[in-house]
């Protein structure tokens, strides 16, 4: 077997964090741990109003505290630009610009002091004066301005409308979920440093050269001219993904007062300065056969978004190409909800569409399998009704309705492995033990619900570049400008290195978190590890190809004429796939070129880029509705997809509404595992998210004044050890052969399907049809 010819193993080994040593030692640095020399710290002003605008603001007491250095407010903070977009992230609107408010929490000053401490007290003399509007704070306030189809997203086939009319069983329901908050653990950081008029920060991000982007454009300076470092972030869950006025605050604070600038926001800040997860609303029917054939599904999913600050574009896109035209949309940011529907069966007629509405609440952000996890929770709630309504069983029904092709397009999945998620999760569950009567399983007090739910989830491929050096001494140094969040990058990529090169993961190291490294996508929608992973292995391949070029007219080399077809890389060491005796390590063939290091460039693509970014089934899905043609004319789009299954035993306590989570299975097929153990934790992490999502996570926001009520810890309920029951973690499927390291994301898919298993098992222990989340005990006394 030949390098070219190696695939890899299904399930990668477990190995160690690289990164885990500098954690524990405290030797990784994150954000809020740089000190620089002379180093200052600004605290922040929040508006107390969420609509209206600023009277008066009364810094005097502020600036006369020991310690302060200056106050910064709309009246002093000059003009800044506004950035421009990516595809995915709209920039944050400029800050500190004018009067105008429009969310509970908005910036109105910054205050920079010689100590963490003087500056967050002068904060709290700041008097501001507002005239307050009555703000727009519910989704179904009849203030709220709807917006239909805002991104042009809407997917569409067959006649869902006549289908339904003349279906034997139709199901229907309207489905809610609540506001939540990220809340990584690592509060979010920038520390700013001016060196004449060129910026770099550190910054807690999870897209630095999205944030390289809108300071240059904040500061009218050239991108070279910013350097964003990220080697280290203390976690996201999407809060990351977009950049955030803090961040050019810091960079503002740090350029007004001379010195570097250190702007670390508290928890209650996290709450409304970093994005939040939307509250969202779906209307959504279902048509069958009474045999179980799906005939129709219709799907409305509106979703809330920030007022003013997400502002109406004034050009929306257009059908015509939805992806170019949101690029100029500035403040769009894309919610898909149902975005998942048209993919996940194999239904004739379907109508999904998205809808936003806008409210005086802070901006919004993508979080953990944004709007997919909240579509998936409808979609198979409303599909169990259905197996009751027929009397069929839930694994039945879909498999009854299986996609065999990616329904929208007709095309051939890249790989899929559902069929498996489910007769695998339903054998290592027990499902054949269920009793499917409502009510029927109890256990001394606690009545017991089985619930299942299935999981189609979109794949995503971004450009990214990387750089991979090997040195005289059988060393490595691979490295490219992405972020490791905690979900092990550093380490999956080092592996990945080490493969291809032929050397001990000690010999590699891999290095991230700079905007002077290549280029690379933000580390999310669980496309990291395809995008760089892909650059990665592309960008080792061509160094060993670089080697044996410089070998290939080297009378003194066993390698001589040879070509990466011809080798296999072992130990430090490139040899023939039919001849191990024949061939020589990097140290011999550098040192006798005199070279004490070689260097190459790389990088991966989709394999059809649309506007810059990889095309997964969420794109041939959106084509789908322009006709094959386009789909097919590129003939390199292939529909992928992770897919997985989620089993939960539910215990009720009727009396008391107590609802616990027994047990999870959760199986998913993720294509290749790179890395057992990081995958395995990231699927945990996600099923533990979807326990939060399913019965704890709500921002609550007062109803008169849209403060967020619950903006601490303590208050803002997580999942903890006692909520979580043990997680059996389970890989199908194998590697999938759209990117050449066969792997599809482990990120996010883990939370989606979690919440709709345990409401249908809540169902089948009650009875109860809980379709607003979270599941609270008032909804079940
Ligand atoms: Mo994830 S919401 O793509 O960080």
């Amino acid at each position: 077997m030949t390098m070219a010819e190696a695939v890899p193993a299904a399930l990668g080994p477990g190995v160690d964090r690289v990164d885990g040593r500098p954690k524990v030692l405290g030797a990784a640095h994150y954000p809020s741990d740089v000190t620089l020399p002379g180093m200052a710290h600004a605290a922040l002003v929040r508006s107390t109003i969420a609509a209206g605008s600023i009277v008066r603001l009364d810094t005097a007491r502020a600036a006369d505290m020991l310690g302060v250095l200056t106050v910064i407010t709309h009246e002093n903070a000059g003009r800044l630009q506004k950035g421009k977009r990516n595809l995915f992230f709209p920039p944050p609107a400029a800050p500190l610009q004018d009067a105008r408010i429009s969310y509970h929490g908005q910036y109105v000053a910054v205050i920079v002091a010689e100590t963490r401490q003087q500056a967050a007290a002068a904060a709290r003399l700041i008097e501001v004066t507002y005239d307050r509007d009555e703000p727009v704070l519910t989704l179904d306030d009849a203030a709220a301005s709807s917006q239909s189809n805002p991104y042009f997203i809407d997917m569409k086939r067959g006649d869902a409308k006549a289908a339904m009319a003349t279906a034997e069983v139709t199901v229907e329901g309207t489905f809610t979920t609540s506001p939540e908050t990220h809340n990584p653990l690592g509060p979010f950081t920038t520390v700013a440093q001016w060196h004449g008029d060129t910026l770099t920060v550190y910054d807690s991000t999870q897209n630095p050269f999205h944030v390289r982007a809108v300071l240059a454009a904040s500061f009218g300076l050239a991108e070279d001219d910013v350097r964003v470092l990220s080697p280290y972030v203390g976690g996201g869950f999407g809060a990351g993904l977009r950049s955030w006025p803090h961040t050019i605050l810091a960079a503002l604070a740090a350029r007004v007062v001379a010195r570097p600038v250190q702007l670390s926001l508290t928890r209650p800040e996290m709450f409304t300065g970093v994005g939040h997860r939307p509250s969202t609303m779906q209307r959504l029917t279902i048509a069958a056969t009474r045999d179980g054939k799906l005939v129709a599904i219709d799907h409305e999913g509106t979703s809330t978004a920030s007022m003013g600050h997400e502002a109406p574009t004034r050009k929306p896109p257009t059908r015509k190409a939805p992806l170019q035209s949101l690029l100029k949309a500035p403040d769009e940011q894309p919610y898909p909800i149902t975005a998942g529907t048209a993919a996940a069966y194999a239904c004739p007629n379907v109508a999904a569409r998205d809808k936003r509405v806008r409210l005086n609440i802070a901006p919004i952000a993508h979080m953990r399998a944004p709007g997919e996890a909240e579509g998936n929770f409808a979609i198979e709630s409303l599909l169990d009704e259905l197996s009751y309504e027929l009397g069929m069983d839930p694994i039945d029904l879909r498999l009854r309705n299986y996609a065999e092709v990616q329904p929208q397009t007709g095309l051939p999945w890249s790989s899929k492995a559902l069929r498996e998620c489910y007769t695998v999760g339903a054998e290592r569950f027990g499902w054949a033990q269920r009793d499917p009567t409502v009510g029927a399983m109890r256990d001394g007090r606690w009545l017991v619900g089985y619930g299942m739910a299935g999981v189609t989830f979109n794949h995503y491929q971004a450009k990214c570049h990387a750089r991979a050096t090997v040195h005289r001494d059988g060393t490595a140094h691979v490295c490219s400008g992405a972020t490791d969040i905690g979900t092990g990058t550093y380490t999956v990529m080092t592996q990945l290195a080490a493969e291809v090169l032929g050397l001990p993961v000690d010999r590699v190291e891999f290095e991230l978190g700079d905007t002077r490294l290549p280029q690379a996508p933000q580390a999310g929608g669980s496309g990291l590890t395809t995008a760089l992973g892909s650059a990665v292995h592309n960008t080792c391949v061509a160094l060993v190809q670089r080697v044996l070029t410089l070998v290939s007219d080297d009378a003194d080399s066993p390698l001589r004429g040879c070509t990466i077809e011809d080798v296999v890389a072992h130990q430090g060491r490139l040899q023939h796939a039919d001849d191990e005796s024949r061939g020589e390590t990097y140290s011999e063939i550098l040192g006798r070129h005199g070279l004490s290091e070689l260097t190459v460039d790389g990088d991966s693509a989709p394999s059809r880029a649309e506007a810059g970014v990889i095309v997964g089934s969420l794109v041939v899905s959106r084509l789908g509705r322009f006709g094959r043609k386009l789909v097919g004319a590129s003939h390199a789009t292939v529909p992928a997809g992770g897919f997985g299954a989620r089993f939960v035993e539910v215990r009720v306590d009727p009396e008391l509404g107590v609802l616990r989570i027994a047990r999870i299975v959760s199986v998913n097929d993720a294509g290749r595992v790179v890395n057992e153990k990081l995958a395995r934790s990231q699927i945990i992490g996600g099923t533990v998210g979807g326990i939060g999502m399913a019965i704890f996570e709500e921002t609550v926001r007062d109803p008169d004044s849209g403060r967020v009520a619950n903006a601490t810890l303590s208050d803002y309920l997580i999942p903890v050890n006692a909520d979580v029951p043990d997680i059996d973690v389970v890989f199908v499927g194998g590697p999938d052969p759209a990117n050449p390291i066969g792997v599809k994301g482990v990120g996010e898919i883990g939370l989606v399907g979690v919440a709709a298993a345990i409401a249908n098992g809540v169902y089948h222990a009650t009875g109860r049809r809980i379709r607003s989340l979270p599941i609270t005990i008032d909804k079940l006394l």
